[in-house]
């Protein structure tokens, strides 16, 4: 396989795409000739032998209901002990199609209506959603901003659960929107709090692919044993190689009460059914997609830097956050002096951006913004000059 040119553009128009053709939708704005600089999306075409593996599956032309097959959890289990060095156990693995779906369902079953969960802000803005949604209460435990990145408030967590008894925490690691990679003290501190007050701990790991040169992704599940039963990860090949809309993720469960009860949910809601093209492309991925991973988060790398530098010089009131992982740069833009909505006002209208707004990240987003760097270098040039029309 020849390497991938990840500075080649790809047209995404008219291919249903969230981030390209919705963004007046999705954003509730006026204008679409913006760039999309917002969705976790990127825009690179998967790897050249997912997409084989997908053509072969596709001209055998039978799509009967299907499970996953050996392959698929060998795959899944080589490919975490070889970059992660996490053994994986095969009873722990339960599979529902995304990431988000699951850890619903997890609230609906982890916890009573009414009942606290803890998130920490600034956060992914699903994870207040579906908190919410499902008639749940946010219990924020913000992270406090420090020159050495975002850092965890145990003290205040401690406080959240002697007053608040939640019984879930929603932990994002590698955090979206920081980009933070949260060590092994640092979760080993959090899991010591959470057993304590008896607080599950669900952690995101959607990310765990994308770390920065030198940096290390670890996971719950790398911790000492004794935590296992108050604490699940989901995972998903849908980032690391852009399989998003193919909807497949994994939730490892060590806790067998628990794991079957979430089995059962699945089942009570007719969701024990795969996708026969998501398994095709997530085998294939995890099998034959290291090499293309590697580039890719070498790519990436090198654009962060670029961005990072080019921002220094061309608008330097905007802060960078240091990151240890993720293709997301969380953008200070405390320095224009704006109100959120003003800040949004001159990126479409002056920069012609559609970023994330920061707000939608909770309270300790405001004043941020939120930019997708997983994109050919040309688009950074172009996000790069429209930041630099923004003047504090
Ligand atoms: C932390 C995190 N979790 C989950 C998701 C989405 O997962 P899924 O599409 O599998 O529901 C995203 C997407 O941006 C994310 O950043």
């Amino acid at each position: 396989m020849k390497p991938t040119d990840f500075n080649q553009i790809v047209n995404r128009h008219n291919t249903g795409s969230v981030k390209w053709d919705f963004i007046d939708r999705y954003l509730q704005l006026d204008e679409t000739d913006l760039l999309p600089m917002w969705v976790s999306d990127f825009d690179f075409q998967c790897p050249e032998e997912v997409r084989q593996a997908l053509h072969q599956r596709v001209d055998h032309g039978i799509f009967g209901y299907s499970e996953r097959d050996d392959s698929y959890y060998q795959a899944v289990i080589e490919w975490f002990s070889s970059r992660h060095n996490l053994p994986l156990q095969r009873e722990w693995f339960t599979s529902i199609e995304g990431v988000v779906p699951g850890l619903a369902l997890l609230i609906q079953l982890l916890s009573q209506p009414g009942d606290p969960v803890v998130i920490q802000g600034p956060y992914y803005g699903s994870f207040a959603k579906i908190i919410t949604m499902n008639g749940r209460e946010v219990l924020e435990n913000p992270l406090k901003e420090s020159p050495q990145g975002y850092q965890f408030d145990f003290e205040h967590l401690e406080a959240c659960f002697e007053q608040r008894k939640p019984p879930l925490l929603l932990l994002c690691n590698p955090h979206n929107p920081t980009g933070r990679c949260w060590s092994h003290s640092e979760l080993t501190q959090l899991m010591v709090l959470c057993s304590r007050h008896d607080v599950t701990v669900i952690s995101d790991e959607i990310w765990a692919d994308l770390t920065l040169p030198g940096e290390t992704f670890t996971s719950v599940l790398h911790l000492d044993e004794a935590w296992h039963d108050h604490l699940i990860s989901a995972t998903s090949a849908s980032k690391s190689f852009g399989l998003s809309s193919l909807r497949i993720s994994n939730f490892l469960i060590p806790n067998v009460r628990t794991r079957n009860a979430f089995i059962e949910r699945l089942n009570a809601h007719g969701l024990d059914v795969f996708n026969a093209l998501s398994m095709t492309a997530a085998t294939a991925a995890y099998q034959q997609g290291e090499a293309w991973l590697d580039d890719l988060q070498g790519y990436l790398a090198d654009n962060r830097r670029w961005f990072e530098q080019a921002l220094a010089y061309a608008a330097p009131w905007c802060k960078i956050t240091r990151a240890e992982g993720t293709y997301l740069a969380w953008l200070d833009c405390r320095a224009l002096g704006l109100d959120d909505n003003a800040l949004q006002q001159a990126l479409i209208h002056q920069s012609r951006i559609a970023a994330s707004m920061g707000i939608s990240f909770g309270e300790q987003g405001k004043g941020f913004i939120r930019i997708n760097l997983g994109c050919p270098r040309q688009y950074l040039e172009q996000a790069i000059a429209g930041l630099a029309r923004l003047k504090p």
